[in-house]
C-alpha cells in the first residue's frame, strides 16, 4: 500500500495542501471566525462587543479560561499580572549582546526565548498550574520585554513596570518615560491601545499561533514556543505587515499616485502586495479593520490630526481597490493591519515597534492555544508529510569523479 512517494495508504488518506489551505490541525474552543461574513468572535462574545465594553485584561482572562472574570476574579488575574511584570536582571544584560539597531522583534525573539533558560521549574506541560503560571508569567513580562527593546534601540536606560498603572498606561510609561523626569500618561492613548490589543488578541490557527502550536506539540519548553510564534509573526504577509503598511503609504506618498500603486498590486510580474489588503480567512471586510478605521477617527481628532495626509491616503487607496474589479472579484478587503499603524502612529509609537505591539497582543492568543493544546488528551505531534519530487536512488560519485 506503499505508493511511489512513499505514503503508506493504510495510514490513511493524503492531502496535499501546501500552505495548509485547506487543512484543520486541530479542534478548539477559543475563536470562532465566519470568515465569509466577515464575524469575529472569542469564546462567544463577538470582538466589537469586546472592544467596546470589555479591557485587554479581561479579555485575557477570557480567552485563558473560557469565561469573563466576576469582580474577584479579575482583581485576582489582575495580582497575578502584576506580580509577574519584572524581569530578571541577567535577563535585562542580554539587551546589551544586541546591536543597536536591531530589530526590536529580532530582540523579542531572542529575549523570550531565552525565558526558557530561567522558568523549567514550572513548565510540567501536564500540570494545568504550570501552564497558568506560564501564561500569567508570558502576558505579564511582553510589554516590559518590548518596551526594553525600544530603550535599547535608541540607547536610553530602561524604565521598569509601575504596578499601579493598567496593562497599556505601564507599557506606554516604560516605552516614553524618562529617568528623573516627569511622565504623564496620556489615558486617551491607553485606550486606544487597549482597544487595539482586544483586536489583536487572538485570531485561531493564523502562521504563528499554528507555529507555537507545532513547536509545543513536541513537548518543548513553552517559553521557546512562544519565540517561535514570535519569529512567525515577524514576517510581512503576517504581523509585519502592520510596518509593511504605513512604509508603502509613506512610498505612495499622495492620492494621485493610488492608481499608479493598485495597478502595481494587479500586475502578476511585480512582487509587490498591497498591504494590509486580503486575508487567508476573511473573504469581507475584516471586521477588526472596521472597528479600527472608525476609530481612527476618534483617536486622530483627539490629537487634533484630522487632516492626517497617510490616513486619508488609506482611505482613498480603500475606495480605489473596493471598485476595482481585481480586488472585488479576489474579495480582497483590508485587513487587521491597514488601519491600525495610522492609530500608532498618532500615538507617537515608531515604526519599527507596531509588530512589537502586535505580539504583546497575542501573547494571550498564542498562550491560550498552547494551554489547550497540553490539555487535550488527542495531542499528537504535529508532523506534516510531504510529496518527495527529487531523485530515485542513486550512486554516491567520489569527489575527484564529479
Ligand atoms: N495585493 C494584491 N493581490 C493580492 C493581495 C494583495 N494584498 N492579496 C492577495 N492577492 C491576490 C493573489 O495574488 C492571488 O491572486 P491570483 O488568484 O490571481 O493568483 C489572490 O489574491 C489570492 O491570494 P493568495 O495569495 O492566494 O491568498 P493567501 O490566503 O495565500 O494570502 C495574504 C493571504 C498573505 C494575507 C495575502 O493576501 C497578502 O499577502 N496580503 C498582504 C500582506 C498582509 O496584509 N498580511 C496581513 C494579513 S492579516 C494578519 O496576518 C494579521
Amino acid at each position: 500500500a506503499v505508493d511511489v512517494r512513499g505514503l503508506n495508504q493504510e495510514q490513511g488518506v493524503f492531502t496535499y495542501d501546501p500552505g495548509f489551505t485547506a487543512t484543520c490541525s486541530c479542534d478548539s474552543d477559543i475563536t470562532f471566525i465566519d470568515g465569509e461574513n466577515g464575524r469575529l468572535m472569542y469564546r462567544g462574545y463577538s470582538v466589537e462587543d469586546l472592544a467596546d465594553k470589555s479591557s485587554y485584561l479581561e479579555v485575557c482572562y477570557l480567552l485563558l479560561n473560557g469565561e469573563l472574570p466576576n469582580k474577584q476574579q479579575m482583581d485576582a488575574f489582575r495580582d497575578s499580572i502584576t506580580h509577574h511584570t519584572m524581569l530578571n536582571e541577567s535577563l535585562v544584560k542580554f539587551y546589551d549582546g544586541f546591536h543597536y539597531d536591531a530589530h526590536p522583534m529580532a530582540i523579542l525573539t531572542g529575549i523570550t526565548g531565552s525565558l526558557s533558560a530561567f522558568y523549567h521549574d514550572t513548565t510540567d506541560i501536564t500540570d494545568p498550574e504550570h501552564r497558568e503560571v506560564f501564561a500569567h508569567r508570558m502576558i505579564a513580562k511582553m510589554p516590559t520585554i518590548a518596551a526594553a527593546a525600544y530603550k535599547h534601540s535608541i540607547g536610553q536606560p530602561k524604565i521598569g513596570p509601575k504596578n499601579h498603572l493598567d496593562y497599556t498606561s505601564n507599557l506606554l510609561r516604560m516605552m516614553f518615560a524618562v529617568p528623573a523626569e516627569e511622565y504623564e500618561v496620556d489615558p486617551v492613548a491607553a485606550k486606544a491601545l487597549d482597544i487595539l490589543f482586544i483586536l489583536h488578541a487572538d485570531h485561531e490557527q493564523n502562521a504563528s499561533t499554528s507555529t507555537v502550536r507545532m513547536a509545543g506539540s513536541t513537548g518543548a519548553n513553552p517559553y521557546a514556543a512562544i519565540s517561535t510564534g514570535i519569529a512567525a509573526l515577524w514576517g510581512p504577509a503576517h504581523g509585519g505587515a502592520n510596518e509593511a503598511v504605513l512604509n508603502m503609504l509613506a512610498e505612495i506618498g499622495d492620492a494621485s499616485q493610488v492608481s499608479k500603486y493598485i495597478d502595481k498590486a494587479k500586475d502578476k510580474d511585480d512582487p509587490f502586495k498591497l498591504m494590509g489588503f486580503g486575508h487567508r480567512v476573511y473573504k469581507n471586510f475584516d471586521p477588526r479593520a472596521k472597528v479600527i478605521r472608525s476609530y481612527c477617527h476618534e483617536v486622530l481628532e483627539h490629537y487634533n490630526m484630522q487632516n492626517n495626509k497617510l490616513f486619508e491616503l488609506a482611505l482613498e487607496l480603500e475606495r480605489v481597490a473596493l471598485e476595482d474589479d481585481y480586488f472585488v472579484e479576489r474579495k480582497l478587503y483590508p485587513n487587521v493591519d491597514f488601519y491600525s499603524g495610522i492609530i500608532y502612529q498618532a500615538l507617537g509609537i515608531p515604526i519599527n515597534m507596531f509588530t512589537p505591539m502586535f505580539a504583546i497582543a497575542r501573547t494571550v492568543g498564542w498562550a491560550a492555544h498552547w494551554s489547550e493544546m497540553m490539555a487535550d488528551p488527542k495531542r499528537r505531534i504535529a508532523r506534516p508529510r510531504q510529496v518527495y519530487t527529487g531523485y530515485d536512488l542513486r550512486d554516491y560519485v567520489d569527489i575527484d569523479k564529479r
